[in-house]
């Protein structure tokens, strides 16, 4: 799967997807991420990429010249829709993960100071996405939380591919959330595991897990 993310702080990608699964699903042409800098688009002779806002208020807002241009060129490589992470977006779930997995690809809007330009977002964006309701500096750690999300649903990113069917939130565990677990030492700090779950008996473990679904 392809993902385009834009942002105007490319660097911030780079070591999340330079360790453990990303670094192997690129290699692998699992992943296809490519990030541009919007600000390479700016036609602006300084870069800018940001001016203030039209009506007052506090802070800048991402103007749309560097911004369309980076999506056109975007839309051109990859055929998904175009996704701008904001607050005020439809929130990320296990089932909109899940959907998203099955586009040829996405295109990820990363936003900076008060936000990006309303006429792009009518112009060229498919969707608002938020991850949860609070407000962060930028939209870089949305964009990562949406890839990493959408990424778990695509076929061999993740090994066993059971860990994603039986996992919180899934169809498997009914919505829920998933069952605590346990590895070696049988005994930490005073604390056994429990006796059902080191007996080998798979009946009675799947009830014991079941029983503690949330
Ligand atoms: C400081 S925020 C802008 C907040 C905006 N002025 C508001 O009040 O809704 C800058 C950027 O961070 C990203 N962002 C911040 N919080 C987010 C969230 N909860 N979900 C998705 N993106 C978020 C968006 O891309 C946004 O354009």
């Amino acid at each position: 799967m392809r993902f385009d993310i834009l942002s105007i702080f490319p660097a911030i990608f780079d070591s999340y997807l330079n360790e453990s699964m990303f670094k192997r699903a690129k290699a692998k042409n699992i992943l296809d991420i490519v990030i541009h800098d919007i600000r390479k688009f700016s036609k602006d002779r300084h870069q800018k990429v940001d001016a203030i806002p039209y009506g007052g208020g506090p802070g800048m807002v991402m103007t749309p010249q560097p911004l369309y241009d980076a999506i056109m060129y975007a839309k051109k490589l990859n055929k998904g829709p175009v996704i701008y992470l904001s607050p005020r977006g439809k929130m990320l779930t296990h089932k909109k993960a899940q959907s998203l997995a099955k586009k040829p690809g996405l295109i990820l809007i990363c936003g900076r100071y008060e936000g990006i330009d309303q006429r792009v977002i009518d112009l060229c964006v498919d969707e608002e996405l938020s991850i949860g309701k609070y407000v962060l500096t930028g939209g870089e750690l949305p964009a990562l939380v949406v890839l990493d999300a959408v990424s778990r649903f695509v076929p061999d990113f993740i090994g066993k591919h059971d860990s994603v069917v039986e996992e919180s939130f899934s169809e498997a565990l009914e919505g829920k959330k998933e069952y605590p677990h346990y590895t070696r030492p049988p005994i930490f700090m005073d604390l056994e595991v429990p006796e059902v779950l080191q007996s080998g008996h798979h009946g009675k473990i799947k009830e014991w897990r079941k029983g503690k679904l949330t």
